[in-house]
Parts: C-alpha cells; structure tokens; sequence
C-alpha cells in the first residue's frame, strides 16, 4: 500500500440529493486532509467520472455550505450508466489516468450497485447510505433521512393548522418510494390520524369510516399521510379522485396534498450531520486499513463495515408492518 501522502481518493453523489450530502462531502475533505491523502470530487455523480470532471476538494469554500440541504458538489440519477457497459469503462479509464486509490460513492441502493459495477473493473470503492426514503438494508438510517422527516413534519404542522380553520380533511402523500419509514416516522411524531402504507391500503370506503370515526371521537380537523406511489395519478382510483368523492359524501372540505420536494431542500438536521461524520470517519479509517470494496452503515447507534456485495444482499428489517397497525389502532380514540 502506498504511503498516505502519495494516496488520493475521489468522492462522488449519486442519485436524488438528500440533505447531509454536503456534510459528508465536507467531512471527506477534512479526515482525508488530516490523513495525509488527497482528496478530489467528481461533478453529478457517475456522469461526472464518465465526462472526466475530477476537482480538489477545497476545504475552505466548502465549509461555507455546510449549512445547506443541496448537494454541494452535484448529484443526478443517470440511468445510462447502468445499461452501458461502455460508460462505465470510460469511467474506469478516466478514475485510473488520475491515479485515484479509491472511489466513496453517497447513494442509495441503485448507486451501491453502480459502485459494484465499478468495483468489479478494479476501482476500489466505498459506499456511504444517504437517500431520504431510508430503504438501505445495511444500515439502520440513510443520510438525509432525519432532515426530510423534520421538512415533513414542519410542512404537515402547516397543514394541520390550514385545514383546522376548515374543519377539513387532508389526504397528505409524502415521498419515500417504495418504504414506508418517512410515512410512518411523520405519524407518530406529528398529530395524524391515520397512516396509509402497503400494510394499511384504503380505498373510498375505508377512508370514509376513518373519517366517520375520526368525527364520533370529536376530532375538528383530520390528517391522513399517505406513501406515494399507492394509488394511480389519474383516474377515479386516484388520490385528488378519492378526496372529491370523499367531499361529496360526507359533505366535508377535503383536499389531496403532495409534500413533494421540499422534503429534498431545506438544511440538513444536526442527526444527519453527525451521521455523515461518523460514516466517513470510519469507512475512510477502513479503506486505510487496506480493506476494499466496502459499504458502511450504521447499526445499533455502532458503525459498521460490511463487503459491498453483501450490503447489497441483505435484507431490510423493520418493525413497520406492527407500528403502523398499532398506529392506525391507537389513532381511532
Ligand atoms: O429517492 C428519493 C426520492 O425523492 C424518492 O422519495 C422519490 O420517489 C424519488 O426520489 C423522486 O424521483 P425524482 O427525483 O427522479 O423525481
């Protein structure tokens, strides 16, 4: 292995932006400075390393970001880089004329298997969770995840105060893809009624008795958060259809919400600072160890360290399915 002086890492952000890139990005650059390795960044992720955007890190004019949600060094899906075995060649190309030691990607699940791709053509990666939906199974929680839950909850308090002048219904969808933990997090800690998932589908009927219910119980205003993706955007099976039919029948103001992308912006919360620092730290600290090709998380309030290509194995387990009975149970009164 070569002396940490001579050593240089690249860092990248793939996929959706989730607040807490940035403080991982900065994080990178101090432990690397303070390791003796150079550190370097790439433009938007994987389409950065294919276009051969490669930059030092520059620990001063990133410190100034850190109070922001966005991705201070770019993110973006680039899908193409999964089909074409072609671009990540050129990928690789361009990582070995620069003389990178190894790659850290940020992501979710689609950019640990980008990072696999890359590994298995001789790029030594490390993987670090950050996505607001949560749903990395090597890790308890993702980078971002705390900052969205917190823009959630402040944007449905908001909600709740409008539709309490209406003695409304509000249908509130929020992101998450296809795990329900933003959904379900902003239940309990925010004053919902009901949380609708895959273990807690509705349709017309079952909103209404929610709704029936919810009333014989006196409540003046009523919350129900909804995991995107559930229902068909268009149609009479829709959520903005569910609610005008809701309107019609019981007579009450209801309207359909989408939180949407603000749950991307906003600064990113003190949790998910911290967890980005201990990320780094421990998966730089891990690669110095000359281990290679591995995925970090964290499990237990411990961080971990696993093989990449078992991080992409194992399976995601959570409580959810019981929470969120129990939630809906607890939630009639
Ligand atoms: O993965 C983050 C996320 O915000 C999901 O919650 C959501 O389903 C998706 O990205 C939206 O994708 P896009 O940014 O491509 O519109």
């Amino acid at each position: 292995m070569k002396k940490n002086k001579s050593l240089k890492y690249c860092i990248i952000c793939s996929g959706g932006n989730a607040p807490g890139m940035s403080n991982a990005v900065v994080a990178f650059t101090k432990k690397c400075l303070a390791s003796g390795i150079e550190p370097f960044y790439s433009l938007f992720g994987f389409k950065g390393l294919v276009e051969n955007q490669f930059f030092k890190c520059d620990p001063i004019a990133f410190q100034e970001y850190i109070n922001k949600g966005s991705a201070i060094i770019g993110s973006s899906r680039y899908p193409e880089f999964a089909k074409d075995a072609k671009l990540r060649a050129k990928a690789v190309d361009n990582l070995k004329q620069h003389g990178f030691d190894a790659l850290v990607v940020l992501g979710g699940e689609g950019s640990y298997k980008g990072a696999l791709e890359l590994s298995k053509l001789g790029i030594n990666v490390l993987a670090i969770p950050a996505t607001i939906d949560n749903d990395v199974a090597s890790t308890n929680y993702t980078i971002g995840f705390d900052s969205s839950l917190n823009q959630i909850s402040k944007h449905i308090n908001d909600i709740c105060d409008c539709f309490a002048s209406h003695a409304g219904i509000a249908l509130v969808e929020v992101m998450g893809r296809n795990c329900p933990d933003l959904a379900v997090s902003t239940a309990i800690g925010s004053n919902i009624h009901y949380v609708v998932t895959k273990y807690s589908k509705l349709d017309l009927k079952g909103f209404i008795d929610v709704i029936t219910n919810a009333k014989k119980h006196g409540k003046r205003r009523i919350t129900i958060v909804i995991t995107e993706h559930l229902y068909p955007s268009e149609g009479p099976q829709s959520l903005p259809a569910i609610a005008k039919a809701i309107e019609k029948q019981t007579g009450l103001f209801t309207r359909h919400a989408v939180v949407g992308y603000i749950q991307r912006g906003g600064a990113s919360s003190a949790r998910d600072r911290l967890l980005a620092n201990y990320l780094v730290d421990v998966g730089i600290d891990n690669l110095l160890k000359g281990k290679k090709n591995i995925a970090v998380g964290r499990i237990n309030k411990q961080t971990v360290c696993f093989p990449l290509a078992k991080a992409l194995k194992m399976e995601r387990k959570t409580n959810n399915q019981t929470l969120v009975k129990k939630f809906n149970e607890i939630n009639q009164f």
